[in-house]
């Protein structure tokens, strides 16, 4: 008997979604035990968010320092795979994920277990799947595979279509594409599982071969150095922002105002500049941009 633990936590159930197509065609064998984890935190997010408390919630993710969560209850205490299926929140994993992956349970059933991430977000994932991977070192598990799938609009259309999504529920507004990864994209998760199912059929050991060659991620190019430097921005000012609670709480939030006033304007000159600089320097950097790729794109490959 194989056994296959995924874990998750989504707000709106599209993850649930991207996580059960992944799990479908592993459903229904009798030789294959199949447990879908949904984590619960101790006190539920709002969705819709509320505009500061969805901005409050950065500084504690970004380091990793997330509210507790439910502690799960498993069925079993070891697994031949588990899949790690999460939703980003600043460039980083989401708290309630964080908060299992960082939790003494997690590190017993985690232990020397075959894991695979299944990425389910805007399009930033680069820089959540580098603190993934020290969450996962920490857990001493292998990381044999990454599937992404990101929202279907492009970079600019999503950076309105998905805040409006998360801040009010309407997933359409009028004269944009739908917010959220296209139901094809969900389907094609199937593929995948289907997959670990050909390996548990023909007995192959789970490593990291099983999803190369099959598209399991695309790095966009254009969002490696934007994210570094989010990234970078987001420590900082997390940083700052958590000692300014420590003073006050509506100090914190007279900060976190400011805060919100210089992302908005770094999204909108970050983002554009850095793809100017790329395009000028293209000839140069094309070497280390495509290492970098290709790092990004382990263990799945692109
Ligand atoms: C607080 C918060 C921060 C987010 N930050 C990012 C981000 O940095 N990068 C990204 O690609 N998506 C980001 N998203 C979008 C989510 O990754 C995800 O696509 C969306 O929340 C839907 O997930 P659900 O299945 O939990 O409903 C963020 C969402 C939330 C709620």
């Amino acid at each position: 008997m194989k056994k296959v633990l995924l874990i998750s936590y989504s707000q709106t159930g599209q993850l649930t979604n991207l996580a059960e197509n992944f799990l479908s065609p592993l459903r229904n064998h009798s030789d294959i035990f199949v447990e879908h984890c949904q984590l619960q935190p101790e006190t539920a997010y709002g969705f819709p968010w509320r505009f500061l408390s969805f901005f409050n919630t950065f500084p504690e993710t970004v380091h990793l320092k997330p509210a507790p969560i439910i502690p799960p209850k498993l069925q079993h205490e070891m697994y031949d795979v588990i899949i790690i299926a999460y939703t980003v929140w600043f460039l980083s994993p989401n708290q309630p994920i964080t908060a299992f992956l960082q939790s003494e349970q997690a590190k017993l059933i985690l232990k020397d277990t075959p894991v695979i991430t299944l990425i389910g977000c805007r399009n930033m994932w680069l820089q959540a799947q580098e603190k993934m991977k020290g969450l996962l070192k920490q857990c001493e598990a292998k990381l044999i595979g990454n599937i992404v799938k990101i929202d279907q609009c492009n970079d600019w259309v999503s950076f309105i279509t998905t805040p409006v999504w998360l801040l009010t529920g309407k997933k359409k507004i009028k004269g944009f594409q739908s917010a959220g990864i296209a139901e094809s994209e969900i389907q094609d998760t199937q593929r995948f599982g289907l997959q670990l199912l050909k390996y548990f059929n023909d007995n192959y050991p789970l490593d990291r071969t099983i999803f190369q060659g099959m598209g399991a991620v695309k790095i966009d190019e254009k969002l490696m150095m934007s994210e570094k430097v989010g990234v970078r921005s987001f420590h900082i000012w997390g940083k700052l922002l958590l000692k300014c609670g420590k003073i006050s709480p509506s100090f914190r939030k007279m900060m976190l105002c400011g805060y919100i006033v210089f992302l908005i304007a770094m999204i909108l000159t970050v983002v554009p500049i850095s793809s100017v600089i790329k395009r000028l320097f293209k000839p140069l950097l094309q070497k280390t941009l495509d290492e970098q790729k290709r790092y990004f794109a382990q263990p799945s490959g692109e």
